[in-house]
C-alpha cells in the first residue's frame, strides 16, 4: 500500500465528477473503545479512504446532540459532541484528510434543531406569544379546548407532526418530537445558519450536505393536506411542507457565502422531490452544487426503468448546467445488496450496479460498507433497535438500523477491528458471519467487492472520458441490457436479466463485475467496461 501525502486538491469544480464517500460517523471506526464510532476513528482510517480512491468524504452530524435521531437533532451547531470527540479532533481530521488529498463535507441540519437547543429551551420557557416561540412553529390547537393539533400533517417517523406542550400550545416537528422545526420566515434563523456556515467554512470544510433541503419552507398558513394523506419522504404528491418554491431563495443566499470563500466550497441537497426536474431546481447555477439523485436510488433493477431515470436525470441536470449526482445507498435506506435481491443475486446485482453507477456522467456518492458488499442486517433483535421510527410506528416499522451496523475492518469475530481489542460492544451488534466481508479479508482478494471498487475508482479517476468527462451515448443492445459509451471512451454494458447475452465484441475488457466466459458473452446480472478497439 502506498500513502498519498501530498495535497493534490485543485480549486476547480471538483464536485462535478468526484466520488464522495459517506462516513456515518457512529458506525465507521471507534477511536476510544466505547463501541461508538468517532472522529479520531475516522482520522485513523483516512489512509484506507485515500487508497480506496475516493475524492472526498461526507461526515454525518457529529455536533452536540442528545442523539434522539443520532445527531440529526442538533443542540449546538458549533460544538462537537463528546461522544464523537472535540473541536480539535474535527480540526485535526480536516487537516489530515486534506493532506491525504481528500476533501471533507459536513452535514448541516437546518430544518429543525434538537429540543435541547438553547432556542427551543427559551421558547418553551417564554410561553405563548413570546418572541422566542416565533423561531419555531408554535400554534394553538383546534377543537373546543385546543386539544386537536393545528393541522393534519404527519411526522416522517410516524404519528402526528405536532406535540402539545403543558401550556396548551402545539409545536411542529416533521420528524421526531425531539426535533422541532425551525421557522424559516424568521430573520434570526437565516442569520444564525449563515453564521454556522461561516464557522465551518472558516475551519476549512470543503462543503455541506444539507439535511432535508426540501423542507425548510412551509406553505403559507400551514394548510391541511386533506384526504388522510400521510407524509412521504419520496412522494409523488405535492405536500405543503416539502419542495416549496421559497426554499430556493435560501440556497441563493448560501451560494453567495460559499462563493465568497477561496478553494471551491460546495453544498449538496438532500432533497426528496417528486421528479428529476424538481430536483434539478436545487442545482441551478446560483443555488447548490449537487442534489442526491434519489430517483435513481429508488429504481428497481430493471433495464427500461433505469434507462428512463438515467435519461431524465441527465436531462434535468443538463438543463441547469449541473452535474448529475448518483447514489445507491445511504444511512436512511436498506442497503442495495439486499434491495436488489436475495443472497448471491443481490450481491451480484450490487456489483454490476457499482460499475453502472461509476460509469455514468457526473459525481457518485458511496455509502460506507457498500464497497465491502455489506447486506442490510435484517435480523437485529427488537431490543437493540434505536431508530425513532421503531417506537413512533408502534413497532410496525423496524427503521434504519439495519444499514447502520458498524463496519467490519479485520479479524474473525465482532467487533472486527471496529474498535481496539477489549472495546465495549458495538452500539449495534455485528453479525457473526462478517469476517469474510472485512476490509482485511477483501483487500488482497482480486475477486472481492472491495477490489472491484478500488479498480473501478482507479480507472474512473484516470480516464478523462469517465466522471464528468464525455457525454453518454446509448448503443443498441438486446432487451434487458443497458449499453452506453462515454464519448470516444469506454463502453459500459450491463445485463440486468438472469440469462447470458451475446454482445458485439467492443474491445478488451477493462473491468467486469463477475467472471466473463469470453466470446462477447455477458452473464446475467453482470456489468463490464470495455476499451473500444482502435482507440
Ligand atoms: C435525513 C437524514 O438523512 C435522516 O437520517 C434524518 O433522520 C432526517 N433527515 C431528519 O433530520
Ligand atoms: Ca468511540
Amino acid at each position: 500500500m502506498t500513502v498519498t501525502t501530498t495535497n493534490t486538491l485543485t480549486t476547480t469544480g471538483w464536485w462535478r465528477d468526484s466520488v464522495i464517500y459517506q462516513v456515518y460517523v457512529r458506525s465507521f471506526a471507534d477511536g476510544n473503545g466505547d463501541g461508538i464510532g468517532d472522529l479520531p476513528g475516522v482520522r485513523s482510517r483516512l489512509r484506507y479512504l485515500s487508497e480506496l480512491g475516493v475524492d472526498a468524504v461526507w461526515l454525518t452530524p457529529f455536533y452536540a446532540s442528545p442523539q434522539a435521531d443520532h445527531g440529526y437533532d442538533v443542540a449546538d451547531y458549533r460544538a462537537v459532541d463528546p461522544l464523537f470527540g472535540t473541536l480539535q479532533d474535527a480540526d485535526a481530521l480536516l487537516r489530515d484528510a486534506h493532506a491525504h488529498g481528500l476533501r471533507v463535507i459536513v452535514d448541516l441540519v437546518p430544518n429543525h434543531t434538537s429540543e435541547a437547543h438553547a432556542w427551543f429551551v427559551e421558547a418553551l420557557a417564554g410561553g405563548p406569544g413570546s418572541a422566542a416561540r416565533e423561531r419555531y412553529h408554535f400554534r394553538p390547537g383546534r377543537g373546543a379546548d385546543g386539544e386537536l393539533p393545528p393541522n393534519d400533517w404527519e411526522s416522517v417517523f410516524g404519528g402526528r407532526a405536532w406535540t402539545r406542550v403543558p401550556d396548551g400550545e402545539w409545536y411542529l416537528h416533521l420528524f421526531a418530537p425531539e426535533q422541532p422545526d425551525l421557522n424559516w420566515e424568521h430573520p434570526e434563523v437565516h442569520a444564525e445558519f449563515e453564521d454556522v456556515l461561516r464557522f465551518w467554512l472558516d475551519l476549512g470544510v470543503d462543503g455541506f450536505r444539507i439535511d432535508v433541503a426540501h423542507g425548510l419552507v412551509k406553505a403559507e398558513g400551514l394548510p391541511d393536506i386533506g384526504g388522510g394523506a400521510g407524509i412521504e419522504l419520496l412522494g409523488s404528491a405535492e405536500l405543503p411542507f416539502f419542495d416549496q418554491d421559497g426554499v430556493h431563495e435560501i440556497y441563493r443566499g448560501w451560494r453567495r457565502i460559499l462563493d465568497a470563500y477561496p478553494g471551491a466550497r460546495m453544498a449538496v441537497a438532500e432533497a426528496w422531490t417528486p421528479s428529476p426536474e424538481r430536483t434539478a431546481r436545487y442545482v441551478r447555477p446560483d443555488e447548490l452544487h449537487q442534489a442526491f439523485n434519489f430517483h435513481y436510488l429508488g429504481t428497481d433493477w430493471a433495464a427500461p426503468a433505469l434507462r428512463e431515470v438515467i435519461d431524465a436525470s441527465l436531462a434535468g441536470a443538463a438543463g441547469v448546467g449541473a452535474p448529475a449526482t448518483w447514489v445507491l445507498s445511504n444511512h436512511d435506506v436498506h442497503r442495495h445488496v439486499t434491495r436488489y435481491g436475495d443472497g448471491a443475486t443481490g450481491l451480484r446485482r450490487a456489483r454490476a450496479a457499482a460499475l453502472l453507477t461509476l460509469a455514468l456522467p457526473g459525481s457518485v456518492y458511496v455509502y460506507q460498507g457498500e464497497e465491502l458488499g455489506l447486506p442490510e442486517v435484517s435480523d437485529l433483535p427488537d431490543e437493540v433497535l434505536q431508530d425513532p421510527r421503531w417506537e413512533r410506528s408502534g413497532h410496525t416499522e423496524r427503521g434504519r438500523d439495519g444499514c447502520r451496523v458498524p463496519l467490519p475492518w479485520s479479524g474473525g469475530r465482532a467487533p472486527y477491528g471496529f474498535g481496539a481489542p477489549g472495546s465495549a460492544p458495538t452500539w449495534l451488534p455485528q453479525p457473526g458471519d462478517w469476517a469474510g466481508l472485512s476490509v482485511e479479508a477483501q483487500w488482497d482478494d482480486p475477486a472481492s467487492t472491495l477490489s472491484l471498487y478500488r479498480s473501478a475508482l482507479a480507472i474512473r479517476r484516470a480516464h478523462p472520458d469517465l466522471g464528468d468527462g464525455a457525454e453518454l451515448r446509448w448503443l443498441p443492445s438486446p432487451e434487458g441490457t443497458l449499453v452506453f459509451r462515454r464519448g470516444g471512451g469506454p463502453v459500459c454494458a450491463v445485463n440486468l436479466g438472469a440469462e447470458p447475452v451475446r454482445l458485439p465484441e467492443y474491445g478488451p475488457v477493462l473491468l467486469a463485475s463477475g467472471e466473463l466466459p469470453g466470446d462477447g458473452v455477458l452473464p446475467g446480472d453482470t456489468a463490464a467496461w470495455y476499451t473500444v478497439d482502435g482507440d
